[in-house]
């Protein structure tokens, strides 16, 4: 496919390198051309420039853009979009009152995905996941990571990361996968937490690397999940095999683990709801990225991430959704990036920083996505005709999405 986009009203991130990341006072630098035109082969972006300066070439097919903006997907580092059937039995639970840790202690929560997605076929995995796939992409995310984590035993973590790579080679666009063994502790484990970490790191580890299955480690470093030696028994275990971790830490309690995490340097700590001001210092000492998750907040009812306290600190920021059946059952970025700026104050223009060339560090793609960029993959959104992009954020719940392009194919009809 060779077209040109023209006539665009406002064409954002455009950077001509693949850039930095972004932190403190440069997050609200989001580089613009207005009437502009955009051009894709093979998938690729080739050129842009101002309309000014265009010259018409008849052979090639261009696409009209008047009043609509354009910018590069979404990329959604943190998603366990992966599962098997739902949670909607805790959800009415949670209405009622109770709360995440009682449903879990109940024998809801991630033991409960996990039982449901043990007795789940490798098909059917596949066939519930593609729908969520597919639904994220027409959402405008053009590039995702996919953690394992609802499996807990050494076939069904393998499953779990066996469809994720499916989805990596059925879909044509970055897809990462990281393996989450360390996610809760099963039942027959009988709150031996040791004994699971051997299982996690000497059994399921050196299979998943075997079969080349996992980009990235993580672990649920949390009171009553693992603990601050089980978080570095799994960060070591991942440097031995090449595998940059991403931490899931301070969503309901600060106790170390992001010193921990900063102190081994690791590529990204997701959550981070409960920040101490220790915590950020430790951070300023590492390059490991934060990582913001607004719509677990907003479903668990738990306090958000304090962006403003980072940026403050001249640290970076990433958006993610976090999509899974228990915090966040929903992928939706545009959602994301209005409660960024609604609920966490942050502007317009460093939410889509956030979510797009920031969020390319976070999962290592950024010389593919993020970014409008001479060589990058044609990942884009179209919006409709709207007022200006901020307008985005601010339509919370709308969609203003007309179009969505995976490596220059269309993906809405
Ligand atoms: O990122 N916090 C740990 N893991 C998921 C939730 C898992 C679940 O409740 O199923 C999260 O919020
Ligand atoms: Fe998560």
């Amino acid at each position: 496919m060779n077209f040109i986009l023209v006539n665009i009203k406002e064409l954002l991130q455009v950077r001509t390198s693949a850039s930095k990341i972004l932190k403190g006072k440069a997050l609200q630098d989001l580089p613009t051309l207005k009437n502009a035109w955009l051009h894709i082969e093979n998938g690729i972006i080739v050129d842009y420039g101002e309309m000014k300066d265009f010259k018409i070439d008849s052979s090639i097919k261009s696409i009209d853009c008047t009043g609509k903006i354009v910018l590069p997907t979404w990329v959604d580092s943190h998603t366990h979009l992966v599962y098997a059937g739902n949670r909607e039995s805790e959800f009415v639970d949670k209405i009622k009152g109770l709360s995440y840790a009682e449903i879990a202690a109940k024998g809801g929560g991630i033991v409960n995905s996990a039982q449901q997605l043990q007795e789940t076929s490798e098909e059917e995995l596949y066939k519930q996941s593609k729908i969520r796939l597919q639904e994220v992409i027409a959402q405008g995310t053009g590039a995702v990571e996919i953690k394992s984590g609802y499996g807990l035993t050494t076939a069904a973590e393998m499953k779990m990361l066996r469809v994720a790579k499916k989805l990596q080679e059925d879909f044509d666009l970055p897809i990462k996968t990281t393996f989450l063994g360390a996610h809760a502790l099963p039942k027959k484990f009988n709150g031996n937490t040791k004994a699971y970490i051997d299982e996690v790191i000497n059994k399921m580890l050196p299979k998943v690397v075997n079969e080349n299955l996992a980009d990235f480690i993580d672990v649920f470093c949390e009171k009553g999940y693992f603990e601050l030696e089980d978080t570095e028994r799994i960060i070591k275990a991942g440097k031995k095999y090449n595998l940059p971790a991403k931490i899931h830490v301070n969503q309901f309690t600060s106790f170390g683990g992001l010193q921990l995490s900063a102190e081994e340097n690791v590529l990204s700590v997701d959550h981070l709801e409960v920040l101490t001001d220790e915590d950020i210092q430790h951070l300023k000492k590492s390059t490991t990225l934060p990582v913001a998750l607004p719509s677990c907040s907003f479903y668990l009812g738990i306090p958000y991430t304090p962006a403003r306290k980072l940026i403050e600190n001249d640290l970076p920021v990433v958006l993610a959704s976090d999509y899974n059946p228990g915090s966040t059952p929903s992928g939706n970025m545009n959602f994301v990036i209005s409660l960024a700026c609604i609920k966490m104050k942050m502007t317009p223009e460093e939410a889509i920083n956030a979510a797009t060339i920031n969020a390319a560090f976070a999962m290592q793609v950024e010389n593919e996505v993020g970014s409008i960029t001479k060589g990058k993959r044609a990942n884009i959104i179209v919006t409709q005709p709207i007022h200006s992009y901020a307008f985005l954020p601010y339509s919370f719940g709308s969609n203003h999405i007309e179009q969505v392009y995976i490596k220059g194919n269309p993906q809405i009809h």
